[in-house]
């Protein structure tokens, strides 16, 4: 699995959102890494690693790999997620993520809860698919496995993922984000749609989850708003909610300063 590390200090792995890949923490990356290690994987098939799993070759024969790409699941992006930490040596780890990515760390937590000693979520949300966002996720799969992903995806995800100010005030912020979609391979797309789609409700997991955890939302975010951010936070039994004003879907690249401010005293109180 391909990653990004930098810095020292309290370990920090955190999950990237859809339909992009791990350089979205890298504002946030630069300002964190003086106190904290972190660590930024990017999703099988998303970024730089290969959706067949690649990575693992040689735990894996090649009948696994290929049912493994025939069968997107959340728990397969977790399991991706606690055989990184293998590799790294860590047994315990601050786990956070971002909507889709809060998506695996739920299921990170479902697999392997004695592996999170905090919980970070970022603009995400806890209930599985309604019939409708499932058809309308099995119709982006099909559309970017039959035309690719060039043009029509950032086309029809930007306004959704910044948030109205960013969008209005910072022209160069949509231009990154629409090239980091645009990078995005569209097998990788499609397995990422069908496996958000399978998602189970993560309440259970968050109810379950005694250690620190934080809740961030921007208040501008339309994909996962407040009441979403919210009901999370009522679940948890050590969770706090942050929302930042002015900001969007994705924090790290709208508004890094703010969510860095946040989360650095949080992490220095975790006692990994
Ligand atoms: C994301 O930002 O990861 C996606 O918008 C999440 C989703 O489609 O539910």
């Amino acid at each position: 699995m391909h990653y990004i590390e930098s810095g020292a200090g309290t370990p920090l792995v955190l999950l990237h959102a859809f339909p992009v890949d791990a350089r979205m923490w890298d504002p946030l990356r630069v300002r964190l890494e003086e106190q904290v290690r972190v660590i930024t994987p990017d999703q099988r098939g998303l970024g730089e690693s290969a959706l067949d799993g690649s990575w693992a070759r040689g735990m894996l024969d090649e009948r696994s790999a290929s049912l493994i790409v025939d069968r997107p699941g959340v728990d397969v992006a977790a399991a991706d997620v606690v055989e990184l930490l293998d590799r790294l040596e860590l047994p315990r780890v601050v786990l956070g993520g971002c909507s889709m990515g809060g998506y695996v760390a739920s299921a990170v937590l479902r697999a392997a809860p004695q592996r999170v000693a905090g919980l970070l979520l970022v603009d995400t949300k806890a209930p599985a698919d309604t019939e409708g966002q499932q058809a309308n996720r099995l119709g982006v799969a099909t559309r970017a496995e039959k035309e690719g992903t060039s043009g029509w995806l950032a086309e029809s995800m930007l306004s959704n993922l910044l948030g109205a100010s960013t969008r209005q005030r910072r022209p160069q912020v949509v231009e990154e984000l629409r090239a980091l979609i645009e990078a995005q391979p569209a097998d990788g797309v499609a397995w990422a749609q069908r496996a958000m789609a399978s998602r189970p409700d993560s309440l259970a997991a968050l109810r379950a989850f005694e250690g620190p955890a934080m809740v961030v939302v921007g208040s501008e975010d339309t994909i996962t708003p407040p009441e979403a951010a919210r009901e999370m936070v009522d679940a948890l039994p050590n969770g706090e909610l942050v929302e930042l004003p002015g900001v969007g879907h994705l924090p790290s690249l709208e508004a890094p300063d703010a969510l860095a401010r946040v989360l650095l005293p949080w992490l220095a109180s975790i006692d990994v």
